[in-house]
């Protein structure tokens, strides 16, 4: 089976290109789930109840996230209410929401997503995101082979840490946040399909999807300035992994980019 995963969606031009690119890949590709990092889809900080829906009726399955979570206020009335958006597991028991959560795909396999947040360069620094995926793994239901996990994260030796602490355990550690594709992607010797980041998907003629002349300023004078989403001709980052179900062990993982 394979499993499409697009990274960080950066507001109105994010979505417009991967809606288009999810009815072109569903003819040439035997995709059975969909997961998209959501962290940036209002506006570019953030999800609302309106874009949450939008995305899964466009036929993306779940969303992860990861620091971004919290930045729409109305966030919080509808999270603990709609399983299918995660928030990193890391996060303190009492938040609101969940960071694991077991789907049945397409093809009927069960498979299980985390969505975890390193602590390297992240604020705020979470628990353990190693303890944390170990925690989860531990009491994964028998029936779940097929694991996908979604690690939020701003060091590249960080997800290559947890690509190896994992290796074996689960089918794919895929990293977000940084809105830069890396080109790492591989299987690891235990079967586990790994890439440090998907990249992100909106305008790549932009500072990681926010529009050039404020994000440089920003640098420049050192003084705080809102973000405005760039806008422009817009790019798809992200990955698809073919996984066994009856094993959960990866054969392969392809990146995808796709502009308009
Ligand atoms: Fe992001
Ligand atoms: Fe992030």
């Amino acid at each position: 089976m394979q499993i499409l995963f697009v990274g960080d969606v950066i507001g109105k031009p994010g979505r417009r290109v991967l809606f288009r690119a999810l009815e072109s890949l569903a003819g040439q590709h035997d995709i059975e789930l969909v997961i998209v990092n959501a962290e940036n889809a209002a506006g570019g900080f953030g999800v609302t109840r309106s874009v949450v829906d939008e995305f899964f009726a466009h036929g993306v399955d779940v969303l992860t996230s990861g620091n971004h979570i919290w930045d729409k206020r109305e966030v919080f009335e509808f999270i603990d209410d709609e399983p299918r958006l995660l928030r990193p597991q890391n996060y303190p028991d009492s938040s609101p929401g969940k960071g694991w959560l077991v789907v049945t795909a397409r093809n009927g396999a069960r498979v299980g997503i985390l969505n975890i947040m390193g602590t390297v360069f992240m604020h705020p620094a979470l628990d353990c995101p190693f303890r944390c995926a170990d925690r989860v793994l531990a009491r994964r239901p028998e029936d779940v082979k097929v694991i996908f996990v979604d690690f939020h994260a701003e060091a590249t030796s960080e997800k290559q840490a947890m690509g190896r602490y994992l290796d074996g355990q689960v089918s794919a550690v895929v990293g977000s946040h940084t809105h830069v594709p890396t080109a790492d992607e591989c299987v690891l010797p235990k079967g586990t399909a790994f890439i440090s980041d998907a990249g992100m998907t909106g305008c790549y003629d932009s500072v990681i999807g926010m529009e050039v002349e404020g994000s440089v300023r920003r640098f420049v004078e050192r003084l705080p300035e809102r973000l405005t989403v760039a806008t422009g001709k817009s790019t798809l980052c992200g990955v698809i992994i073919t996984v066994d179900p009856a094993t959960g062990v990866s054969s392969e993982i392809e990146r995808l980019r796709i502009s308009e």
